[in-house]
């Protein structure tokens, strides 16, 4: 699914990334863990084109991500990557639903079709009467069960997690997490997750630790 080699980064003399390599099949699970700066979400960046290596290929499937130009990039990482950030990231001024379908109209995808689906999202991530509340009317589990369900919205082929549970309590993060689960079984979604969550990591079925650059053994 999703295969990087050498990956490779410097900020000047700072170097973040020093030689990783990792590969996510298809409908898995894998965790990465490590201490506050060891490169995680440099990593993650680069994984998910928003961030280039200086040196090292990432491949997604046959397609090799150096070979696709600035527009080319944008139009890939809207239709096969999905993102979850610690802080939700939903626009404050629009709802639920409206926020869900952003990927999708982005993508060009009509409103129609768009809808069809965040209501299907909705109903799967247990969301439907929330339909119509804005960010600040919804908990921080809601919120980022929308965040989700935004992911989810263009049926990536990877969802890329930094610290999602970062801001929630341990009650939401384990719902979090559940509901990782749920989606890899019911769907065959594949998640690649930074956490600090040692239950999650552990539960996970790879969990990767990085250390000074590099994913140890
Ligand atoms: N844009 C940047 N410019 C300079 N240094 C950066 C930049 N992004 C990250 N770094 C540095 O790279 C190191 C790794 O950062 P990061 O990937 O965020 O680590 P982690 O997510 O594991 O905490 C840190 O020392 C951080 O300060
Ligand atoms: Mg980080």
């Amino acid at each position: 699914m999703i295969r990087a080699i050498n990956i490779t980064k410097s900020y000047g003399d700072l170097h973040v990334l020093t030689g990783v390599n990792l590969e996510v099949n298809k409908g898995e699970i894998v965790s990465i863990v490590g201490a506050s700066g060891a490169g995680k979400s440099t990593l993650l960046h680069i994984l998910g084109t928003l961030d280039k290596a200086d040196l090292g290929s990432v491949t997604f499937g046959e397609q090799k991500l150096e070979d696709l130009s600035e527009k080319e990039l944008a139009r890939f990482r809207n239709l096969h990557i999905g993102f979850i950030f610690q802080f939700h990231h939903l626009l404050p001024e629009f709802d639920a639903v409206e926020n869900i379908c952003m990927p999708a109209l982005i993508a060009r995808r009509s409103h129609k079709e768009a809808r069809m689906r965040a209501e299907e999202l909705l109903e799967i991530l247990g969301l439907s009467d929330r339909r119509s509340h804005k960010p600040n009317e919804l908990s921080g589990g809601e919120q980022q069960r929308v965040a989700v369900a935004r992911a989810l919205m263009n049926s990536p082929d990877i969802i890329l997690a930094d610290e999602p549970s970062g801001n929630l309590d341990s009650a939401n993060a384990k719902d979090l997490y559940d509901l990782f689960f749920q989606l890899r079984d019911q769907f065959q979604h594949t998640f690649l997750v930074v956490t600090h969550n040692e239950e999650f990591a552990n539960m996970a079925d790879r969990k990767l630790t990085m250390k000074d650059g590099m994913i140890l053994g």
